[in-house]
């Protein structure tokens, strides 16, 4: 069977950015970049997706297409390719490293963990890291679909005026934005509540990827990009004229030297990973997909430029609201439903706006859980067979649907807290140790996004970089008929990154975070 193609350029580079930017961008974004001292966060994670980010979705991008087959196999035949089997040696001494960290850290599960993926590693190489990526990709899913359950709330909520319900006419902003946050904690302390958004929104995003590359994701892409631009323009210019507003421009944009701490870079970095949708091999399953004609440095400049824009811009929608309101801006995952409110609230029409706002959020979210999806389904259907018989594209999805439903459970019972969930809290304390902070729903994320991230970017880069010739590789970036007709310095440029500076630049932040080094 032909695999699918995209049709055309803007196609793939509309598909990628619809994975890219998400809830990572306009939910994920401010509250991070709010808890970690606000510009010089952002300085921080514009400089990783420029050194790091950029480098390792060429990368990726490049294994999928020079591949055209699913992670797995594609991650252990580029390694077969490449003849430098030492490589795979680098990565087990990584993981022993690793191992150490946790030791530190006394997370006994996790020091198991490692050191049985030395013994994998070991024996399978890169294949192993198709593996990996695959259940870290889903457990993220598990996770996403809980956020995304809470947008699908918000648009009932928006759409019955609900939102500032019990409010007075007359109400400061402060004062909606006070009920809004009273609304928020109400509803995510209710599990049942929760668990009704987050199956619609796996629903949703099983029902996108029934319907194929082509006709699910790409045909919403274009339609939905531009729209949620222009909304967010929208509520840019009514949240920066609320009296107030400019502090909150200055703590986003404006550096300062105090707030440069090692788990600031470290957390710009995971969401530089988390935002531009890598390290999971999304791209690599993308990538598969993408026709010889067309360049791969354009295409991944374009969805960089875009996502950053994105969430650049999410950042100025919320956080002028943020400071006008006296929100406390470290105030964690409901950062964007206690500020969005306050500032709906004050738009003539409001409701309506916030309803288009929160829809136009659940279908960005929705592209970005899909390709999630998409990437776990592209494993089955070519991994899973009986006999002859592949698995096929309903079966493979209803697995992965199935398996992030029953993980996304334990996320959506312990939002609010897990004390009632006390045995497996306990487990989770022994397997994480000091890493296990916070409910199910924290601790995921976080492991998720900056441990696992991060450790997999990194491996990426160990393949393309040194188990296969970045050298050789760079001309695979360009289009077929391009070459000669490109600058060859940005092929060095990128042979190097790969190859030095994505790999040093992560090790020394592992380093730092677990505390072997001070930088
Ligand atoms: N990038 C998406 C967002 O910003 C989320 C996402 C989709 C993702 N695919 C991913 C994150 C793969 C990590 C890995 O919302």
């Amino acid at each position: 069977m032909a695999r699918e193609n995209w049709t055309s350029s803007i196609g793939f580079i509309l598909a990628s950015a619809g994975s890219a930017i998400g809830l990572g961008n306009i939910w994920k974004f401010p509250y991070v970049a709010g808890e970690n001292g606000g510009g010089t966060f952002v300085l921080m994670y514009v400089l990783c997706v420029l050194l790091i980010g950029l480098p390792v979705m060429c990368s990726e991008m490049l294994i999928g297409r020079q591949m055209r087959r699913n992670v797995i196999n594609a991650m252990g035949k580029m390694e077969q390719v490449g003849e430098h089997a030492w490589v795979r040696y680098v990565l087990c001494g990584l993981m022993v490293g690793l191992a150490a960290a946790f030791a530190s850290m006394h997370a006994w599960g996790l020091v198991l963990a490692a050191l049985l993926g030395v013994w994998w590693f070991a024996k399978k190489g890169f294949s192993a890291l198709g593996w990996i990526c695959t259940a870290v990709a889903l457990a993220i899913l598990s996770y996403y679909a809980v956020v995304g359950g809470w947008i699908v709330q918000y648009i009932w909520l928006s759409a019955t005026n609900s939102l500032s319900a019990g409010v007075s006419e007359t109400a400061t902003a402060m004062e909606v934005s006070k009920a809004a946050g009273t609304l928020f904690g109400d509803y995510i302390s209710d599990p049942w509540r929760v668990l009704v958004g987050f199956l619609i929104f796996m629903g949703l995003t099983a029902a996108v990827i029934f319907g194929g590359i082509r006709d699910g994701i790409e045909r919403i892409s274009k339609i939905l990009m531009p729209a949620l631009f222009v909304l967010l323009l929208v509520v840019i210019v009514r949240s920066l004229t609320l009296p107030g507003a400019w502090e909150g421009v200055v703590f986003l944009l404006k550096p300062t030297a105090e707030a440069l701490k090692p788990q600031v870079i470290l957390m710009a970095l995971g969401q530089c990973f988390f935002s531009l949708s890598l390290g999971m091999a999304i791209t690599v399953t993308y990538g598969s997909y993408l026709p010889k004609k067309q360049n791969i440095l354009k295409a991944a400049g374009w969805v960089a430029v875009l996502d950053t824009f994105a969430a650049l811009l999410a950042g100025l929608a919320i956080f002028p609201a943020v400071f006008a309101v006296g929100l406390d801006p470290t105030g964690g995952p409901g950062l964007i439903f206690g500020a969005l409110p306050a500032t709906f609230n004050a738009m003539w029409g409001g409701p309506i706006w916030a309803t288009c706002f929160f829809a136009m959020l659940l279908i960005a979210a929705v592209t970005s859980s899909a390709s999630l999806l998409e990437c776990g389904a592209t494993v089955f259907i070519e991994r899973f067979r009986k006999g002859h018989q592949r698995c096929s594209r309903k079966q493979a999805v209803l697995i992965g649907f199935i398996g992030c439903t029953v993980m996304g459970l334990l996320s959506v019972f312990s939002t609010a807290d897990w004390s009632h969930l006390e045995p497996l809290h306990k487990g989770c304390t022994w397997v994480m140790g000091k890493l296990a902070m916070g409910s199910w729903f924290d601790l995921l994320d976080n492991f998720a996004s900056n441990w696992c991230l991060p450790f997999t970017a990194l491996a990426t880069a160990l393949l393309v970089g040194w188990a296969w010739d970045p050298r050789k590789a760079a001309p695979g970036l360009l289009a077929e008929d391009d070459a000669g007709r490109f600058p060859t310095w940005i092929l060095t440029a990128w042979a190097f990154f790969i190859r030095w500076l994505a790999p040093i630049g992560i090790v020394l932040v592992f380093l730092n975070l677990a505390g072997f080094i001070k930088l």
